[in-house]
């Protein structure tokens, strides 16, 4: 079962930290967000992270899921529950971001319906001390997807 966990007790940031670089970037939005995390025999072993933008718009602003799990489907249930949650909750658009150089997650975003329609260009070249490499290639923009929900 997917779960919001208390803040104050479990940030699971070194799962917060597969998908995004610093602490001081996951820092910048996870006090202002929802934490949603999956157990197995009691560890957590995903997570995703909702920041709500406007009063209509809502963002997935980390999505991970532990190495040993990847590739077995668990991040498209994560997706597919953050897309439930918000429209539960009534916002009318869901986004999300990715370097430009990830793959896997551009695949993932569009096959649950997300797509691309914004790219913030030298994102990942302004905003982190240090080069980012996926793929071998070093992430410089940030691609910006969106699902509307309604
Ligand atoms: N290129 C294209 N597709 C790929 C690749 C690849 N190199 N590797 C795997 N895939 C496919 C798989 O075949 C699968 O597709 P399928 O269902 O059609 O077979 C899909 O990608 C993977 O789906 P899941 O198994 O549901 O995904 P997973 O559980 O591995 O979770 C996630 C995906 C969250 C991206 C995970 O790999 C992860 O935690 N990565 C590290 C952290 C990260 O990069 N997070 C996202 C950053 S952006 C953000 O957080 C907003």
């Amino acid at each position: 079962m997917i779960r919001l966990i208390e803040k104050d007790k479990e940030i699971p940031y070194d799962l917060l930290l597969l998908a995004d670089e610093t602490m001081e970037a996951i820092n910048k939005y996870v006090n202002q967000s929802d934490i949603y995390v999956l157990d197995r025999d009691n560890v957590v072993i995903a997570v995703y992270v909702l920041q709500t933008i406007s009063d209509d718009i809502i963002e997935i602003k980390n999505i991970a899921v532990d190495t040993a799990f990847q590739g077995q489907g668990i991040g498209q249930e994560l997706l597919k529950d953050a897309i439930n949650r918000a429209k539960e909750r009534g916002f009318e658009k869901i986004i999300i971001g990715t370097g430009d150089a990830g793959i896997k997650q551009l695949y993932l975003y569009q096959k649950v319906g997300f797509e691309i329609y914004d790219i913030k260009h030298r994102f990942f070249l302004d905003n982190y001390p240090e080069p980012i490499f996926e793929n071998g290639i070093q992430l410089k923009h940030m691609i910006m997807l969106k699902k509307e929900l309604k």
